[in-house]
Formats: structure tokens, sequence, C-alpha cells
């Protein structure tokens, strides 16, 4: 069953998220995290580069995996996952740049690289922990809304909302495609962290508390995870608490 923390504002949410994750890799050292980009982690991230600065042996051999990334890009494009993932986490966690997997952004063979990075977390999993964030129209990666969704590591035609996304708000020809892990490689997580912050996600975290489990919005898969935490701010709260009481909320 799902867990729902809630918190006053987005800075103790990081700080909750942060020290929630940096118990994981204190736990274990070659731990595999598997990341989400986007806002509303960056301050978790952040908070995490000074627990790597005072503990760095909890971060020198873990192994990070890219949750999902903006086909077409350059990989140094600032809007890309990957220049996401190093600016903020590779880099100042003092990762191995071996120790970092994840899709090319700038792949010409997408459907190659998809089965590269299937068959490596088929090798190399599962996903001890994964963090993700929750899309504005209910996606998680990029596993958008749909009556059917691919279990592993694929390419996604992106919906409109999501080309929307500020990450390529600077791009003019937005992508039309993006690469992501597949459901069935999320739900195999031994642990899921889902971040949610803002008034924006307001609607969206209603509608995951409701706990109905469709395609149609594939963050209510996470109801059939066992592990899934749900740290979130007062903002997506929103006033009134949720209702629901297998998913009340514990603080
Ligand atoms: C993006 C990314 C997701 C991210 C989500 C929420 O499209 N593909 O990995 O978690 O949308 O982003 P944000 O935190 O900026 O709202």
């Amino acid at each position: 069953m799902m867990k729902v923390k809630i918190w006053g504002n987005h800075e103790a949410m990081s700080m909750a998220a942060a020290g929630c994750i940096a118990r994981e890799f204190g736990r274990e050292p070659r731990l595999l995290v598997c990341l989400a980009t986007g806002s509303t982690p960056v301050r978790t991230y952040e908070l995490l580069g000074s627990r790597a600065r005072a503990f760095p042996a909890h971060f020198a051999q873990l192994r990070v995996l890219k949750l999902d990334e903006w086909a077409g890009l350059p990989m140094s494009d600032p809007g890309s996952s990957e220049a996401y993932l190093q600016h903020r986490v590779i880099r100042p966690w003092g990762v191995g740049q071996r120790h970092f997997v994840g899709f090319a952004s700038d792949s010409r063979r997408s459907q190659l690289e998809c089965q590269r990075i299937q068959n490596w977390l088929a090798r190399n999993g599962p996903i001890d922990l994964c963090v993700l964030g929750l899309g504005r129209n209910g996606h998680l990666g990029f596993n958008e809304p749909g009556s059917t969704l691919c279990p592993v590591a694929h390419r996604a035609r992106l919906s409109e909302q999501t080309r929307g996304h500020p990450m390529v708000s600077h791009i003019s020809v937005k992508p039309k495609y993006g690469l992501t892990l597949g459901m069935a490689e999320i739900l195999q997580a031994t642990r899921i962290l889902l971040l949610v912050s803002g008034e924006d996600k307001r609607k969206p975290l209603q509608r995951l508390l409701r706990g109905e489990i469709t395609t149609e919005f594939p963050a209510s898969l996470l109801c059939l995870h066992p592990q899934t935490m749900i740290l979130c701010d007062r903002a997506a709260v929103g006033p009134r608490p949720a209702q629901n009481k297998s998913l009340r909320p514990l603080t």
C-alpha cells in the first residue's frame, strides 16, 4: 500500500526525501538508484550533494540509472536529462561515470538504445530505489496515459502537455518522443519514492490518492507496489487532507 507523508513546504519535503534517500545509500553502498529529472527533485538532489561531501563513501560506489530522456536532443543540451543529472547528481555526488547508465538522447536507433537499457537492467537490476516525479497528466517517466502501457524500456510518443514541460521550453521544435523505462521495470523496484510538490500537482495527486488503477493515469499503477512512499508538500495536497482512509496521510 502507498504511504503518504505531507510536509509544510517544498523545502521540508526535500529535506525529508534527501534524508530517506541518504539512509538507503548508507545501508547499501552499491545500491542501484533510478532518478527522475524535472523541477520537483532539484532541491532534494542538491541537499544530497551536501551529504556526499560529508559522507563520500556512501556515494562513491552508487549505481545511477536515468529514468527517462528526451529523444533527439544532443546529450549536451541543457534541457536533456543527461545534462540535468550530470550537473545536479553525478558530479556533485561524486558518482563514477562508469556507474551512470542511461538512454543516449541522440541515438539514431532508438529501438536498439531501448533494447540496450532493457538488457542492462535485466542483467544488473532490479532497481533498489526509484525516485519519481508526477507528471501533470499522471505520467511516470515518459509513460504517458493511454489504453495500453509498455512494460519495458521503450520510445514513447509524448503528449502535447508533456512537450510543454519547462525542461524543453528553450527549444523551438519540441521533441516528439521520449525514451523511458517501462512500468514493469519501475514497479520491480524494491522501493519507490514519489515526490509531489506545488499547486499545479493538486489535481493529479488527488486522482492518485483516489486509488483507482488505470493505464489512462499511469501513476495509479503505483497502488500495486508494496513499498511506495509519496512525499508531498501542502501546496500539492491543498488545504484539506485526502479522505481515502486506506491512503490516509501519516502526518
Ligand atoms: C517530466 C519527466 C519526469 C518528471 C515529470 C515531472 O516530463 N519526464 O521524469 O518526473 O515530468 O516534472 P516536474 O517535476 O518538473 O513537474
